[in-house]
């Protein structure tokens, strides 16, 4: 019996292995396409130039080859990967900007980001930095943090213990160490047991492109937990893990404070999910020079240079689908107006619920297979978001290029569990985690832009229902009451911010706004109000679920790209990008980006 396993196992790695190295598609990293670096432009109307052409049927270029429904990373990250095997993509986005959670707004001459504080493994030569110097034509650049990049900050005022976060994989143990002495070796177990979970992402990738029959058979025969370290742990709980290595509570909190990053309490997360995390900025973290918009503004070009279109206010209301219910376009509405734009095929970055539930025929919604993939996911939680513009540089207001991970105790568990299913009345008063950065301190292009001024930037939960009452209401009048509701988080908020931050003063902010869940329906499409998409529990990481939500659907023709189809964060959305445009290239894109390094590596040292 072990050894016909042994021997079956065998046949199937030698399969999969053949799948994972056949490649027929041509491959968008073919040439080295980076350019020399331009100067880079700050003034906001040329910039929207590229970033706000809004959608007019006369701007929609002819023969498209494909149409893709929002403009996340997700979305432009696809499109441009299309592009540079010479597709004409037009890229169809709702709100008035492209770059979905990479937007930026201006308000009372502060620039804000939306979705982007830190981003992590952009070092020189690693797969994923070659891969984005090459979507963004090498015009994006990359400005690392501080290290420490995270501060955890652990209790109430009177008892606040702080811990330093340092990237390195020999420093964040070392640092951790000198923190928690006594704890080196749950220390060392941690690490190795996140590394090793990490590695093991490879499977997550395979099964969401290869055959079928080939995913059912690695599922339901239970070799995926066998291959993989990801899916063998990822059944098991943070709190679970963690619990097992230590009894010291705050290092159980400094192991688990990153759950911020992807939205489940510590109880709810697969402690793979958590791995992909910790891993993500083991060698560092990075902001992108000149702000988020920055990224969007340079992958567009590419678009239109094969001669594609990114179009905004452009709401898609359906997708068109032929008799034999192939999807063949997309509808936009304009007014009471709808203009029909054919393509061969369908991408949607709008995330599995838009597409599913609001984008379908009621038909083909019904279909057993959609059906299914919907049973399989849940909504995520809803962010809360507070943008603060004040006045005094980064050095008077004693800001960094960091992030602060601040909580009122250390038992997440019961901490989250009580605010996000409390009442709002009560959750409101006390805001017991709260994420703090500074997105001009990390900036160096900032001070140019926005002298003697500052900004902060403010992220927690929030439970969709405290405001869904207000859901239809317009967006900037919502009436008094949803207004003082806003009012309250922004107090309670602000009370941790002053109190950890002396030298912000009240006196020194010049503007100040909350974002709600229904802000985040508003601006980023965000059915429930997500943060993150679709919920990452530990459901989500299930083989099943794994090799059933992928890039192809089940109608021909449309395909998911994004977060929701990999998972959230800035990389997890662009990995969704590269799994969707393998499987529509039918080449793995992901073994193209890292051969890609690996010659980029080599004609560097060449060179010196
Ligand atoms: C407050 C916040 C902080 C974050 N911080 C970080 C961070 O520090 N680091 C990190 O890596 N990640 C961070 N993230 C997560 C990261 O930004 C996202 O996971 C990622 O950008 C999602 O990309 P996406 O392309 O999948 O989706 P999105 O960026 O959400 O794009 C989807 C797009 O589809 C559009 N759309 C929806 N429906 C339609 C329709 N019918 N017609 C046309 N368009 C439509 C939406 O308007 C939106 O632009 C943060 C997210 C938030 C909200
Ligand atoms: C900002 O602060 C400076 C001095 O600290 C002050 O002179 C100026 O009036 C302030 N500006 C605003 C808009 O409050």
């Amino acid at each position: 019996m072990f050894l016909s396993l042994v021997i079956l196992s065998v046949a199937v790695l030698t399969f999969v292995l053949k799948y994972v190295f056949s490649s027929s598609g041509p491959n968008p990293f073919e040439e080295d396409t980076r350019e020399p670096l331009k100067k880079m432009v700050h003034d906001r109307k040329q910039k929207n130039k590229v970033l706000k052409q809004g959608f007019l049927a006369s701007k929609v270029p002819e023969n498209l080859d494909a149409i893709v429904i929002g403009s996340g990373i997700g979305g432009l990250g696809l499109a441009v990967l299309l592009a540079k095997v010479g597709k004409k993509v037009l890229v169809l986005e709702q709100h008035d900007r492209a770059g979905g959670c990479c937007h930026t707004f201006t308000e009372k001459g502060f620039e804000f980001d939306v979705g982007i504080h830190y981003i992590g493994d952009l070092l020189d030569h690693k797969p994923f930095r070659c891969m984005l110097d090459q979507m963004t034509d090498g015009q994006l650049h990359w400005e690392p943090l501080e290290n420490p990049f995270d501060q955890v900050v652990l209790g109430p005022p009177e008892n606040r213990r702080q811990y330093p976060i340092y990237s390195g994989r020999t420093r964040f143990p070392e640092e951790l160490k000198k923190c928690f002495p006594g704890e080196e070796k749950a220390i060392d177990e941690y690490l190795k047991l996140v590394k090793e979970v990490g590695r093991g992402i490879w499977l997550l990738v395979l099964l969401k492109l290869c055959p079928v029959p080939l995913a059912k058979f690695l599922v339901y025969t239970g070799l995926a937990k066998r291959l993989s370290s990801f899916f063998k742990m990822a059944p098991r709980s943070l709190t679970e893990v963690v619990n097992e290595l230590t009894d010291n509570k705050d290092l159980r909190a400094v192991f688990t404070y990153i759950f911020g990053t992807y939205g489940n309490m510590p109880k709810d997360t697969s402690f793979s999910m958590h791995s992909l995390l910790v891993t993500h900025y083991l060698n560092g973290a990075w902001y992108p020079k000149g702000g988020a918009s920055e990224i969007a503004y340079h992958m567009i070009p590419i678009i239109e240079k094969a001669g594609g279109a990114v179009l905004v206010r452009a709401p898609v209301n359906r997708i068109l689908f032929n008799d034999a219910k192939e999807a063949c376009g997309v509808s936009v509405k304009k007014g009471q107006e709808e203009v029909h734009i054919r393509a061969p095929m369908v991408i949607s970055n709008a995330g599995i619920f838009n597409t599913y539930q609001k984008l379908l025929p009621k038909d083909l919604q019904a279909m057993p297979a959609i059906q299914k993939q919907l049973s399989l996911m849940k909504n995520g939680e809803g962010g809360l978001s507070i943008f603060v513009g004040l006045n005094g540089t980064k050095e008077e207001l004693g800001l960094k290029a960091d992030n602060y991970w601040i909580f009122s105790e250390n038992n997440f568990d019961e901490l989250v569990e009580k605010y996000i299913n409390g009442k709002r009345e009560d959750s409101v008063k006390k805001i017991p985690l709260l994420f703090v950065a500074s997105p001009s301190a990390k900036d160096p292009t900032w001070e140019e832009r926005s002298p003697g001024k500052s900004t902060l930037s403010l992220v927690s939960f929030a439970n969709y229902e405290w405001f869904e009452e207000w859901k239809d209401g317009k967006v900037t009048n919502r009436g008094p009451e949803y207004k003082e509701l806003k009012e309250a988080f922004i107090e309670s908020t602000l009370e941790v911010v002053l109190d950890v931050f002396p030298k912000i003063t009240r006196d020194k902010i010049e503007y100040i706004d909350a974002g709600t869940p229904i802000t985040n329906t508003h601006y980023i499409g965000a059915p429930k109000g997500e943060i993150y998409g679709a919920d990452h529990g530990i459901a989500r990481f299930s083989p099943e679920l794994s090799a059933t939500v992928r890039p192809a659907t089940p109608l021909k023709n449309l395909y998911l790209t994004g977060q929701d189809v990999f998972v959230c964060g800035f990389a997890g959305a662009l990995a969704g990008a590269l799994t969707c445009g393998s499987a529509i290239l039918n080449r793995n894109l992901h073994l193209d980006a890292i051969a890609m390094a690996k010659k980029r590596k080599l004609i560097k040292l060449k060179e010196e």
